[in-house]
């Protein structure tokens, strides 16, 4: 199951700690002095942490523009404010926001030395590779799910009868600094915690049984695995202005970027991507609610060829909390752990997202699985997305 010869993409500096926001402006000060603040703002600015985070980069005399996202990134938004840094000579990205914003900032710092728009290097759907040069990235991330600070892909999106979401990728994508407070996330409503940390326990998942991961992948994996199993709930309760379970939480979707960007994913972020580009439905939220079928849906597969990976399955099973000793009952642990998570976290039905039962066939057609440790056939993908309808 362990690849014998891997690829590791470079890492960023990783600032991580309550309190490391008011480091911000002396960070960033090395890579420039003209930024991009790119934000999803309300939120932020509602809890004051957008005026502390610009005060900062004051103090270290980087004049800020400011550019609010409120969606999830199109290439016509990311060409438009690239254009727009263009012009005024900015020199440096600081994207400061969800998995969302993360991702404009990345795209944005990707587009400004191009010539060509955005859409044009969208993985499946443009002909051109991206060249990797691009303006520094600071990415701050203020939910606790893409683990996108740490990754080398962009997704950007349109949404509609021919949506997609798409990747701009390339390994000199990955940001130069992850500034991760966990601090930044005590704002976060309960409902949204809960689908960005169910984001974040799916990429672990996978990254963990992809047929490309490696030792260093587990490690990682194994890591925010045990974070989840940790702090999850205690990050999720309404009342809870719970540093610790934050930076839990925060550390697991870290944990999930670098896992992710070096082994991939499974079957359940290839149906994600898919449904978010055609339905309306939040990408943690999407995840979330097929994680526990897809699971099983894998184990039960692995169980007719007899494969490896339900050793893989079974330590996924332990490090969340199983104290079963043998493979199967870890196995059948774990899957009933999931469930428990998604029923206690009331993670929403797609139904509620507008997908048609007519919409499963072609969902499942255009989803990939390649790094699914189990290829399913398009009747299981339909399977797994009617049990979540
Ligand atoms: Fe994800």
């Amino acid at each position: 199951m362990v690849a014998d010869r891997f690829d590791w993409m470079r890492t960023p500096r990783i600032l991580f700690g309550p309190g490391s926001l008011a480091q911000l402006g002396e960070t960033a000060g090395t890579f420039g002095q003209s930024a991009a603040v790119v934000t999803g703002a309300r939120a932020l600015r509602q809890s004051g942490r957008c005026d502390q985070a610009l005060h900062s980069l004051a103090v270290a005399d980087i004049r800020c523009r400011v550019y609010e996202v409120g969606n999830e990134p199109t290439p016509n938004l990311v060409d438009e404010l690239a254009a727009d840094v263009r012009l005024h000579g900015i020199n440096l990205v600081i994207a400061i926001g969800g998995g969302s914003v993360l991702d404009a900032g990345k795209a944005v710092a990707a587009m400004v030395p191009q010539t060509h728009p955005a859409e044009a290097f969208l993985e499946g759907v443009g002909t051109r590779a991206h060249d990797g040069r691009r303006i520094p990235l600071v990415a701050v991330p203020t939910t606790a799910g893409t683990g996108s600070e740490a990754t080398a892909n962009a997704v950007l999106s349109r949404v509609g009868p021919d949506g997609y979401k798409a990747s701009l990728r390339h390994p000199n994508l990955v940001p130069d600094v992850a500034l991760v407070d966990p601090e930044l996330a005590l704002s976060c409503p309960a409902h949204v915690t809960a689908a960005c940390g169910m984001d974040a326990l799916t990429q672990l998942i996978e990254a963990y049984v992809s047929v490309r991961a490696s030792p260093m992948t587990d490690a990682l994996a194994q890591s925010g695995l045990v974070a989840v199993r940790d702090h999850l709930m205690r990050a999720c309760r309404t009342d809870a202005a719970d540093v610790n379970a934050r930076a839990g939480m925060a550390y697991a979707s870290l944990a999930s970027g670098l896992a992710l960007a070096n082994a991939g994913l499974g079957v359940v972020h290839g149906l994600a991507g898919v449904l978010g580009g055609l339905y309306p439905v939040p990408h943690g939220v999407a995840c979330g609610t097929l994680v526990g079928v897809a699971t099983g849906m894998n184990i039960a597969k692995l169980r007719e060829t007899g494969a490896a990976a339900l050793q893989k399955y079974a330590e996924v099973g332990r490090f969340l909390g199983a104290r079963e000793t043998d493979v199967d009952a870890c196995c059948n642990a774990l899957v009933a752990i999931l469930s428990g998570w998604v029923d206690e976290l009331s993670l929403p039905r797609l139904g509620e997202y507008g997908l048609p039962a007519s919409g499963l066939a072609h969902v499942a057609r255009r989803a990939s699985n390649k790094n699914n440790p189990v290829r399913l056939s398009l009747a299981e993908m339909e399977s797994l997305l009617s049990e979540r309808l």
